[in-house]
């Protein structure tokens, strides 16, 4: 016993020497050498920013070109230690997401050093070639959608509170189509803070979709799509699907900020892209909100209020996505399994809230769940003077609509499966975890 432990100690000694000389050798030879702009930076923008930083992005500065970027440098760099850029506020230890934009430790590590070296250019032979994007206000999914439904205008005063209107369009839909993709086109981005899009369908039909779906997913008045900051669009893939019905209105929720300096009519539309007519899909995706409007109460002056919503999956079902809504106030949101052995299990933990980030996080692998899990979600609010995003620390705050109001609501896309595929995922999980247990 003891003999071991002494090896295992040199082992580790061992081990620990060899990693500090490796470190050394890297450090003299290339590790010391400030990172550049085109060698090691652009790469990084490219992959993580440029999608909302580029000109008609929606962010408010071009990061595609040094000389553009040169400028915000010392900004990036806080932006990206605090791991506030690119917008993706969770703990990156609990779960795995695709598409995932965050940056790794050392990508952030290359980042803060170019900065503090000066923030050189370097050789621009070194320079990955642009990226290639679609023109601003296209269809990014590629082709053009199939039905377009585009909300009547709304005046937004240049000064005013903000506005909620919600506005009813008729689809124009002569019979059920399953959705392949749908996107989100604001006109005008300034005073548009958000729009959740819903499906009035009225009852579930009783033709035309396999009955056992209809039976496990009643999907009357659905939420379809949230468009905000950071999310305009969803496409369907693996046999899944969202359904819109025959004679179905779509309801515009708009949250509009006055931009402070003119009135705008603003207009939004959505556009359709359907699977073939004919075609069922294997899986129906239902979205769920998770939230508790009665118990929602918030003191003044409170850091940290609490409050609790469960949802229990009446089938065997796996969860596409989670989205935290909240408002001024949010702080945090988790979202847990509570399987029905008692065994508990944390899915996501937004550990950073930011309320003007909407963002969906879209699991790599949906988790699979068997009936009788109950989805668990915590919200926390922060309403001391020290959240310097709050109105009035003074307020007793509870649930409304209004941005000064507070919402705990955590979004839930998922599709239920069977018992028999919920036991197969089961045993490719238990295969997957022994092979990496034991890898001979
Ligand atoms: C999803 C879109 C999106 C992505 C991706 C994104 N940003 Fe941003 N960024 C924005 C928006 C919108 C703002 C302004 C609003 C805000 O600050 O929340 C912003 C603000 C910033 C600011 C502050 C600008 C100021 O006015 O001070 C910096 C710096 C920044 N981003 C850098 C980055 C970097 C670096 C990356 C990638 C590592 C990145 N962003 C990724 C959308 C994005």
């Amino acid at each position: 016993m003891n003999a071991r432990w002494k090896l295992a100690g040199a082992v580790a000694f061992a081990i620990i020497a060899c990693l500090s000389l490796v470190g050394v050798t890297a450090d003299s030879k290339e590790g010391r050498a400030t990172p550049t702009f085109t060698k090691n930076i652009l790469p990084i923008l490219q992959k993580s920013c440029q999608d909302c930083h580029r000109p008609g992005g929606m962010a408010p500065m071009s990061l595609v070109t040094y000389e553009e970027s040169r400028p915000w440098a010392r900004s990036i760099k806080e932006k990206v230690v605090t791991r506030y850029m690119p917008p993706w506020h969770i703990d990156r230890t609990v779960g795995e997401y695709y598409p995932d934009p965050s940056l790794s430790d050392e990508e952030i590590a290359a980042v803060a050093s170019w900065v503090d070296g000066g923030a050189m250019k370097g050789n621009p032979a070194d320079a990955p070639a642009p990226r290639v994007f679609p023109p601003a206000n296209t269809w990014v999914f590629g082709e053009e959608p199939d039905l377009v439904v585009t909300s009547s205008g709304f005046v937004v005063p240049a000064v005013a509170a903000d506005q909620y209107p919600k506005i009813d369009v008729p689809t124009g839909l002569a019979e059920d189509r399953y959705i392949k993709w749908m996107q989100v086109i604001p006109e005008d981005t300034t005073v548009l803070h958000h729009v959740l899009i819903y499906a009035l369908q009225g009852e579930p039909a009783t033709g035309g979709v396999r009955g056992i779906q209809q039976r496990r997913s009643p999907i009357s008045d659905s939420l379809l799509i949230e468009y905000a900051r950071g999310n305009d669009g969803d496409i369907f893939t693996n046999g899944t699907a969202k359904l819109l019905k025959a004679g179905s209105k779509l309801r515009f929720s708009f949250h509009y900020h006055p931009n402070g300096e003119k009135a705008v009519n603003e207009r939004a539309k959505i556009g359709f892209k359907f699977f073939p007519k004919g075609y069922t899909p294997k899986y129906l995706i239902s979205t769920k909100g998770i939230s508790s409007p009665s118990t929602l109460a918030i003191p003044p002056g409170e850091p940290n209020a609490r409050s609790d919503a469960y949802f229990r999956l009446e089938e065997a079902a796996r969860l596409v996505s989670f989205q935290p809504h909240m408002h001024y106030r949010g702080k945090r949101m988790t979202l847990e399994a509570i399987l029905p052995d008692g065994h508990v299990e944390l899915l996501t933990d937004v550990a950073r809230f930011v309320w003007t980030w909407q963002i969906t996080y879209p699991y790599k692998n949906p988790p699979a769940f068997p009936r009788g899990t109950v989805l668990h979600m915590t919200a926390y609010h922060d309403n001391s003077p020290n959240n310097k995003e709050n109105p009035d620390p003074t307020a007793f705050v509870g649930w409304g609509d209004r941005t000064v109001d507070e919402m705990n609501i955590g979004w839930l896309d998922f599709y239920y499966i069977s018992d028999q595929e919920f036991a197969e995922l089961q045993k490719q999980k238990a295969d997957r975890l022994r092979a990496t247990a034991s890898p001979q």
